[in-house]
């Protein structure tokens, strides 16, 4: 090697500080070093965790199975319903707008963003609030993890429904609140079993289509929630996930429009109307709580993609928002109708529909198969290459769950055609499995 490489490279290790030279004496390795690095699979000591981190890893992990070949999985929207076209348009055009800096904003979402959505929520759902109240979020899971980090202390205690969203129990849970089951039953949340909840910090709920079993909460128990978040000082969080689908039924206002006392935290996504992929979701908060929601949205990040921003706005602006809404509830009906239709061919009246009535998912109770049989159901249908999802793990108690299987069927992802082979596929697996079986009398084929 030559002399200028060796005096080049004992260079960058003095620069560096692994070789330490003194005048008069040998360059040498730098006191303090260790000899050697601590060899792969050696012992190391325990990384520590932080409280928060350890209440995340003491739940059971949130497992993202692979995607089989038809995939009922709820959340997932068609790849060809994404208005490629219009959201292309859009962004060029802001691309083209070419601002003089490049600069943070405020944390609480684009100026234009949060008008183009004031002025959607009033068309749209009749809901009236002030621009700062709307801050926009990286989708509802950020803006329920907001909710948890501003109004949750370690053992507070958070109400939420049962059965009930799994990602929004597991912020809550990471917060470190103590969760309180609530029952719900056919029209949503039962109300009156809310006293049990005691003096609750926050309660979380989903007014407009109940996750999973899909009640939608009637006038008087709205009341009765809201005077109970009154009368303890609670905070409700409204998650109205999928309040623009609607079929057998006229939308119903949102719980936020009736509340006088600002209890009500409204969250909205684009995740089931536009895409999950996007990340863009809202909150609308009270007014006395808009400093602390920017503050804690700019410590998470700052604030929400500026470019997807801008083109939300867009779309929401020209119309073209509510254009693809219209597009995108003609084909989730249709979609709908066909597991509908396939559900009563293939089950008969062995298979209990509901929560049918809006959103992008329904919940099929096989009356005659025990809740036990929910994995085995999911196993047989996975080695056909059909996704199925019971509902037992939505249920935060075991004991609390019907003693019947249930599952959580999503919609909105594959074409009619293929919900009806796929539920033609399940009854067979089933049938193979002898899970559920009708009776031979009954049996179709
Ligand atoms: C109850 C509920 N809330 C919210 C969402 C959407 O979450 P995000 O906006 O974080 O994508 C879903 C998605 O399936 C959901 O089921």
């Amino acid at each position: 090697m030559s002399r200028t490489t060796v005096t080049a490279a004992y260079d960058q290790l003095i620069a560096e500080g692994y070789l330490e030279t003194r005048p008069g004496s040998r360059t040498r390795v730098a006191a303090g070093l260790r000899p050697e690095p601590a060899p792969a699979g050696a012992m190391v000591p325990p990384q520590r965790l932080s409280a928060f981190g350890e209440r995340i890893m003491a739940m059971p992990p949130a497992a993202e199975p692979p995607k089989p070949a038809i995939d009922f999985r709820t959340g997932d929207l068609a790849g060809d319903d994404f208005p490629a076209l219009a959201w292309r348009r859009a962004l060029n055009a802001v691309l083209l707008r070419r601002p003089a800096r490049l600069a943070y904003g405020d944390p609480r979402g684009l100026p234009g963003l949060r008008a183009a959505l004031q002025a959607y929520l009033w068309r749209a759902r009749g809901l009236s609030c002030g621009l700062d109240q709307i801050v926009v979020v990286n989708g509802s899971q950020q803006g329920i993890d907001l909710c948890a980090r501003l109004l949750v202390d370690p053992g507070d205690r958070v109400a939420v429904e049962e059965p009930g969203y799994g990602a929004a129990r597991r912020a809550f849970c990471a917060a470190g609140a103590a969760i309180v089951p609530v029952p719900v039953d056919d029209e949503g949340l039962r109300t009156g079993d809310l006293a049990a909840a005691g003096r609750a910090r926050l309660a979380y709920v989903t007014p407009s289509h109940q996750f999973p079993l899909g009640g939608v909460l009637p006038a008087a128990r709205r009341q009765a929630l809201l005077a109970w978040a009154e009368g303890c000082g609670a905070m409700i969080v409204e998650d109205d996930y999928d309040g623009e689908y609607r079929f057998d039924m006229k939308p119903v206002e949102a719980l936020l429009s009736l509340d006088r006392a600002g209890r009500v935290i409204y969250v909205g996504t684009v995740s089931k109307t536009l895409s999950p992929q996007l990340r863009l979701g809202y909150l609308v908060v009270p007014a006395g709580l808009s400093d602390a929601f920017a503050e804690a949205k700019r410590l998470a990040d700052r604030q929400a993609p500026g470019l997807e921003q801008a083109a939300l706005a867009r779309l929401l602006e020209e119309g073209g928002y509510e254009r693809h809404l219209r597009q995108a509830r003609r084909r989730n009906a249709e979609r709908r109708t066909a597991l509908l239709g396939a559900l009563a061919e293939s089950f008969g009246t062995r298979v209990r529909v509901a929560g049918a009535a809006a959103g992008l998912h329904l919940v099929a109770w096989f009356e005659d198969v025990p809740a036990e049989r929910e994995a085995a159901m999911a196993a047989a249908a996975r080695a056909a290459g059909i996704g199925i999802y019971p509902v037992g793990p939505l249920y935060h108690e075991a004991g609390a769950r019907p003693d019947r299987a249930g599952l959580v069927l999503g919609f909105a992802s594959s074409a009619p055609d293929t919900i009806r082979a796929g539920i033609r596929r399940l009854a067979a697996a089933l049938d193979a499995a002898d899970i559920g079986r009708a009776p031979a009398s009954v049996r179709t084929n």
